[in-house]
């Protein structure tokens, strides 16, 4: 029987290629940037599979072009770039990679949030600039999380996988979110703090550090916009790692140009990979380019859950982690 066609928009580890070659025909994009989008749609034509990044769009367009998909892999817990409303009414099943990434994703928060508060890519390029001139009592003095509330807006596996970790830092938790929290969802080694449930607006007046965790939606496009951040404590600090219109960036500069809030750090951009032009002219702004899963660990563990989610479902097994669909 001949094997079914797969289209990959990336490199994969080898390990994961050596699995997908023994049951499928691969077509790999081995660009280093993102495969264009008219080379998407002519080479997905006849593939059974399409295994895409978050970088993919997979709209209309591009599942009529792969009508005869089956499966549509995203090596990513997010799925935005994906019209899974017409994937499902073409009968082809979406799926994501939550959990492998969960903590990467909640430490690389971390990391910011230390990054941010105690100014340390700051200190780093002005050491670099030369222009350090020595201890000083002082000297780019940062603010202490000890004592401090941590906001969460969204409170799913990661949003949880961050909370878990704040005792560690002496901080208590808040968190605001539309969706309904499932702390059976939660499989972190430490067990979560109390979480105070509040209004997002609640939440926006009273944390030191606000986190987005929060998936792209209709609903959460710029949901931290002029009046949100305007709510925010002067010396409060934003943070996201979710996805970037999540924040409107033309009112984060405008916020940090008035000093509502004492910084931000972002993983993720409106645009990416370009970044807001008022947002780079900051030293009190950390930015990372969208690094939030970037282990080897991780990467790899998301690219082989999406290739068993691939292989399932060309042998007729139910996918391992389908998108939930409302
Ligand atoms: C995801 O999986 O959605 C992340 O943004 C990738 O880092």
């Amino acid at each position: 029987m001949p094997k079914p066609h797969i289209l990959i928009t990336r490199r994969l580890p080898s390990s994961v290629l050596a699995r997908l070659e023994a049951v499928c025909e691969i077509d790999l994009h081995t660009g280093d940037l993102a495969i264009p989008s008219d080379d998407l749609l002519a080479r997905v034509r006849g593939k059974q599979a399409l295994m895409c990044l978050l970088t993919d769009r997979v709209d209309e367009a591009t599942l009529e072009a792969g009508r005869d998909l089956r499966i549509v892999a995203n090596v990513a817990v997010g799925y935005d770039n994906i019209d899974v409303a017409a994937a499902r009414r073409r009968g082809i099943v979406v799926t994501n990679t939550p959990d492998v990434l969960t903590d990467a994703v909640a430490e690389f928060t971390w990391g910011l949030i230390l990054s941010v508060t105690r100014r340390i890519p700051e200190g780093e390029r002005l050491l670099r600039r030369g222009e350090w001139r020595g201890w000083a009592l002082d000297f780019m003095l940062g603010s202490e999380l000890r004592g401090k509330q941590l906001g969460i807006v969204g409170m799913g596996r990661i949003g949880m996988a961050v909370a878990s970790r704040a005792p560690a830092f002496g901080m208590s938790v808040a968190h605001s979110t539309t969706e309904p929290v499932d702390p059976a969802s939660y499989a972190g080694a430490v067990p979560l703090p109390p979480i105070r449930p509040m209004p997002l607006d609640e939440l926006l007046a009273s944390s030191d550090v606000v986190t987005l965790h929060v998936p792209l939606t209709p609903a959460t496009r710029h949901l931290i916009d002029r009046k949100a951040l305007a709510r925010m404590k002067r010396s409060a600090y934003l943070v996201n790692t979710a996805r970037g219109p999540v924040v409107d960036e033309e009112a984060l500069a405008w916020a940090l140009g008035e000093h509502l809030i004492a910084g931000a750090a972002l993983d993720v951009y409106e645009q990416e990979p370009e970044v807001h032009p008022g947002l780079s002219a900051f030293e009190n702004v950390v930015l990372a380019p969208h690094l939030g899963s970037a282990t080897t660990e991780t990467r790899t563990a998301m690219a082989d859950l999406a290739a068993r989610n691939v292989i399932a479902v060309l042998k007729g097994k139910p996918p391992l982690t389908p998108v939930p669909f409302s």
